[in-house]
């Protein structure tokens, strides 16, 4: 039966919590795992449902795995005798395309069922084909499959991205390991989860340089080895309580999280009149009153994050004065607006931008969860509001946060994961 989340909203969040493992680098190393050939012990998982169907899938391949409920995983890809990743469970998250290109270095051909995930627009794979094709890969979609073959091996060579994609820069990156030379790829994306899959490769003895810049180079080795791992703690998970302390005017630290990460919220929050403390594992985010209006445009890394996007329209909900939000990644993800102005919100979406009139206050309904980051700009909603809000279809906030209410309600939140009647699943 689905659950649901129930909010008695108007605390404000206060004392101190530890941010878990990147989901968006997991579930892109787990993947990678495929080219040790060997044994990796990953630690840091976040404990969500994204990870267990990618440790599903890479059992189903025939790898071996251990999962300790603590977030360590080990995987055994020795005796890995597939490269046919076609089950339905591939078409039930996005990161499930990182399978064709471990698969395709690893095998020199890859079979998988088309990538599922949140609807947030078109989001076509163009690029992460380009990159393959580059390198000599012959790549069809048929069916509702990608086959990519390289019965001969990849080449390493310049690959220009047409735009900054961060499925594409990791994808690339996987199938380059074992390339012939040297492949570069301009116009890379910069995330922090670049950079962690980028670490991870090189902790299995994949020689990459230039991660975390525009431009990264992979020099193809012929071999890969296990290796033990940690994952970087989610910057998104960190950016959403960040914005439920400012939008509850609480007093919250955040600890096991890299500042530099937030930077772009960081100082969105400064210019509202937030307080941000910044240490060197830790982030203190405290405020009183309503926040400032501020003008948001996404970007690329270093740029403001689009997963944030939806939570902080909401921040903004209430603050002083009229902000404008700019999406310029993703074209569908204004989804959360139409539930948020149910609970009070003045809102207007003229093509890519959202203006937010701030009100005094939202007011607690039931509204609904359409992907993973407008579920979390719901319960900052809920957090916020005045008496309680009901959250259904809360699937999508399982996929990528790690037990949220746990976290929330440790710093003082009212909030509850409840089973669904019937007749209310029905309704929304
Ligand atoms: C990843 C993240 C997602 C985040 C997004 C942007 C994972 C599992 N998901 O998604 O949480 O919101 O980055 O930071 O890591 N595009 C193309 N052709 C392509 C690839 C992308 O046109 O081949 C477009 C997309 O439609 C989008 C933009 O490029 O408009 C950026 O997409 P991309 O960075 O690839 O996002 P994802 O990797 O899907």
């Amino acid at each position: 039966m689905a659950d649901k989340f129930v909010i008695n909203g108007g605390h404000a969040l206060t004392g101190s919590v530890d941010v878990t493992g990147a989901k968006n680098a997991a579930v892109a190393i787990l993947p990678a795992a495929i080219l040790a050939r060997g044994v990796c012990v990953i630690e840091n998982l976040p404990r969500i449902a994204d990870v267990l169907i990618i440790r599903d899938i890479l059992m189903e391949l025939g790898a071996r795995t251990e999962y300790d409920d603590n977030g360590t995983l080990t995987v055994d890809t020795t005796h890995l005798d597939s490269s046919h990743a076609t089950s339905e469970l591939c078409k039930r998250l996005r990161a499930s395309y990182y399978f064709i290109g471990a698969l395709l270095a690893r095998f020199g051909e890859a079979e998988t069922a088309l990538p599922g995930g949140c609807a947030i627009g078109e989001r076509p794979i163009d690029q992460h084909i380009k990159g393959w094709e580059a390198m000599g890969a012959k790549v069809s979609v048929e069916y509702g499959k990608i086959r990519a073959e390289a019965p001969n091996g990849l080449k390493g060579c310049d690959i220009y991205m047409d735009l900054v994609s961060v499925g594409a820069t990791i994808n690339i990156m996987l199938a380059a390991v074992h390339a012939q030379g040297v492949t570069t790829i301009v116009n890379a994306a910069k995330e922090p989860h670049v950079v962690d899959v980028a670490n991870f490769l090189l902790c299995m003895g994949a020689k990459i340089k230039g991660a975390g810049t525009d431009i990264i180079r992979i020099t193809g080795v012929p071999r890969l080895h296990g290796c033990n791992y940690a994952v970087i703690p989610d910057q998104i998970e960190t950016g959403t309580l960040m914005i439920a302390a400012a939008a509850t005017r609480g007093d919250v630290t955040l600890h096991n999280v890299i500042p530099r990460h937030l930077d772009a919220l960081t100082a969105k929050l400064l210019e509202m009149g937030v307080i941000v403390e910044e240490g060197a594992d830790y982030l203190r985010v405290r405020t009183e009153g309503r926040p400032h209006a501020v003008r948001i445009k996404t970007m690329p890394y270093p740029g403001f994050p689009t997963d944030l996007q939806q939570p902080a329209t909401v921040l903004l909900s209430t603050a002083e004065g009229a902000s404008m939000i700019t999406e310029s990644i993703f074209e569908q993800r204004f989804k959360h607006i139409h539930e948020i102005r149910r609970m009070g919100a003045d809102i207007t979406i003229e093509d890519k931008v959202a203006v937010v009139h701030g009100v005094p206050r939202l007011t607690g309904t039931s509204v609904r969860a359409t992907d993973l980051r407008a579920g979390a700009a719901l319960i900052v909603a809920g957090l916020m509001a005045d008496g309680t809000t009901e959250i259904h279809n809360i699937k999508y906030i399982d996929r990528g946060y790690d037990h949220i209410e746990d976290k929330l309600n440790s710093l003082g939140a009212d909030i509850s994961r409840v089973k669904e009647e019937a007749d209310e699943r029905e309704f929304y």
